[in-house]
């Protein structure tokens, strides 16, 4: 017997809504809290998590889908296999070694590399036409080698980049001059690390440029103040580290928001990792590092052309650097 007694005008369902379905690889405290921020925000049909561990992804699964009658409908599953993935819009990759206190992004090179060369060819062979987001570290140089290893057009391969930064450069502006974060429009670029570049000469609160606007007032500020600030953004997740031992919530939002853009096609700008080679004169290689980028449903839609000081300027190229140093030590 049925459950529903039938209702003879019910329409069939509408064929020009597609199934969308976004995978994320590694169920640790990143890719949960991904996931769940994901779920929270009704994104998507299908979640699907992939981790080596199958007892741990196997609880976390059962977690979140006991959280069914509280959450949008979605499908959640979960499997060691990567056929699960199959079809997958958005693949987000969270798997690997985190840094342990003090440790740097950098120093997780080898460990993750290695993992990826295991796990981007799976993703690219079972969603060809997917995009893919990189988060585990270092990022920027894991972007390149997903890039390189799916073979998949560059426009469809994004790192989280500075996403995460900028979001903690505004709370710490916003925190300063006492309004709100999402009033405040200002970018972190270049490496999501340690040479990252803060973009002062662009910050506006409320479309009010705030270094000309202190100038024209004749307000005195202290450059020492601005590198502070930026010293803090650096330091906040060796420090969130140091007390918790790993980063998960501002990640998980951070990401969720991506995934809105992307799969929802709203062409904001967010500052992510992308192919650099050849912007703001950054030469010597092929290079993934952050800058301001239109999302949508293709991916990377384009490069703000944001304007940068002559020191700003060669301060991204430095971060360019930095991060084509460490690329060269694997011999690609
Ligand atoms: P975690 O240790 O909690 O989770 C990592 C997960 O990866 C584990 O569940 C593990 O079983 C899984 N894993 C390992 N090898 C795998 C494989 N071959 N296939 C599938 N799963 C595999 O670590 P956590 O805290 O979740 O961090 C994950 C990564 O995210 C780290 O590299 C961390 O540095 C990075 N991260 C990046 C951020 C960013 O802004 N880009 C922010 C925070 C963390
Ligand atoms: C973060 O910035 C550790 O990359 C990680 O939170």
């Amino acid at each position: 017997r049925a459950f529903f007694k039938p209702i003879q005008s019910a329409a069939p369902p509408s064929p020009t809504k597609r199934h969308s379905k976004i995978s994320v690889i590694g169920a640790g405290n990143v890719g949960m809290a991904i996931a769940q921020t994901i779920l929270t925000q009704d994104l998507v049909d299908e979640l699907v998590l992939v981790d080596a561990n199958p007892d741990k992804l196997r609880g976390e699964m059962l977690d979140l889908q006991h959280a069914a009658a509280f959450l949008p409908r979605t499908k959640i599953i979960a499997s060691v296999d990567y056929a699960v993935t199959a079809g997958s819009d958005l693949c987000i990759i969270t798997a690997g070694a985190r840094q342990i206190a003090g440790e740097s992004r950098l120093n997780l090179l080898h460990r993750n590399v290695a993992l990826f060369r295991n796990i981007i060819p799976k993703l690219a062979h079972y969603s060809r036409d997917s995009i893919l987001l990189i988060v585990s570290n270092p990022v920027d140089v894991l972007t390149y080698i997903s890039w390189k290893l799916s073979g998949f057009p560059s426009n469809r391969v994004i790192g989280s980049g500075t996403n995460l930064d900028s979001s903690r450069f505004r709370f710490l502006i916003a925190d300063h001059l006492d309004v709100n974060a999402q009033d405040v429009q200002a970018y972190i670029v270049g490496e999501h690390g340690d040479s990252s570049v803060a973009l002062w000469s662009s910050i506006s609160v409320g479309g009010v440029p705030v270094l000309s606007f202190l100038e024209k007032q004749q307000i005195p500020y202290e450059k020492q103040t601005l590198e502070n600030i930026h010293k803090e953004v650096i330091e906040s997740a060796y420090e969130v580290i140091s007390l918790k031992g790993y980063t998960s919530w501002a990640i998980g939002y951070s990401v969720a928001s991506l995934a809105r853009s992307l799969l929802r096609d709203q062409r904001k700008i967010h500052p992510v990792s992308v192919l650099s080679k050849g912007l703001y004169g950054i030469d010597g290689g092929e290079v993934f590092l952050s800058l301001p980028a239109q999302l949508g449903r293709g991916g990377v839609l384009g490069v703000t052309n944001v304007h940068l000081t002559d020191e700003e300027a060669q301060r991204l190229r430095d971060s360019a650097k930095t991060i084509l140093e460490v690329q060269s030590q694997l011999g690609l």
